[in-house]
């Protein structure tokens, strides 16, 4: 099939940046959508011109790089998936695709379709771990978790660090991606005794970092291509809640 992209091309941070178009020729339905950019970067590079930057890595869906706004939607419109995994099946000849990159003010444009998440980074740092001692691998096993609770932190666990959520809400709220990671250690026996604090820090941060506030689009959800459930979100503003109360060792 013959496709015409429409990419976002911005030379540096600086630069203004435009949606310059490009036709992609003979691209066949079983390419994932990273392998048709990387068809239309070698006639670009074969002819002179500088490729296009983006960002990939794993190309399976597990590491979170691969951060491109598809037709107006983060990752596409295919639900559940990364960019890596979005095939060229789900396009038609002759379609006009738009590609641009994470648009969030906490998220600065590098080049072209990469930008800087290390927003999110900061976010981990201020207390997405848990650092109580927990022995070696038999030790740790030895701590019994119920399924029910197992299965709750791997829901949340899920989270690839992507920004798809952050993407796609309109203020620009890393609260899914927070949540995830605050739900998950919350309900661990690992995580509880730092639970207060990390909630505290955690939201402290995405303040700092320049995100904006939740206030119920669920467009985060519906973008997620991990299926991260707002849900988390609720969890996470109980966790905050209950961190405000002074425990009884205080
Ligand atoms: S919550 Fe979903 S959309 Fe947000 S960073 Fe995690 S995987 Fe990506
Ligand atoms: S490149 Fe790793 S998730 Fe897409």
């Amino acid at each position: 099939m013959n496709l015409t992209l429409h990419v976002w091309r911005q030379k540096g941070p600086q630069d203004k940046g435009k949606l310059e178009t490009y036709q992609a020729k003979d691209v066949s339905p079983d390419e994932s959508f990273l392998e048709m950019l990387d068809e239309v970067n070698d006639h670009l590079i074969k002819s002179g011109k500088d490729p296009i930057a983006f960002d990939h890595d794993c190309r399976e869906g597990i590491c979170g790089m691969c951060s491109q706004v598809i037709n107006g939607r983060p990752h596409g419109q295919q639900e559940l998936t990364t960019v890596c995994q979005l095939h060229m099946r789900q396009f038609k000849d002759g379609d006009e695709i738009f590609i641009e990159p994470w648009r969030a003010r906490a998220f600065p444009i590098i080049k072209d379709l990469i930008v800087d998440r290390s927003a999110l980074d900061a976010v981990m740092q201020a207390g997405g771990y848990a650092s109580c001692h927990t022995g070696g691998v038999a030790d740790a096993n030895d701590l019994l978790i119920g399924k029910p609770v197992a299965d709750y932190a791997m829901d949340a666990a899920e989270c690839i660090g992507c920004g798809a959520c952050v993407a796609a809400c309109p203020n620009s709220s890393a609260m899914l991606f927070t949540s995830a990671k605050v739900a998950q250690l919350a309900v661990l026996p690992q995580g509880k005794p730092e639970a207060r604090r990390r909630v505290q820090a955690m939201t402290k941060a995405i303040l700092d970092e320049g995100f904006g506030n939740c206030t119920n689009h669920y467009e985060c959800e519906a973008a997620c291509p991990k299926g991260i459930s707002v849900k988390f979100i609720a969890k996470l503003n109980r966790e905050y809640i209950k961190s405000m109360v002074p425990s009884s060792a205080e």
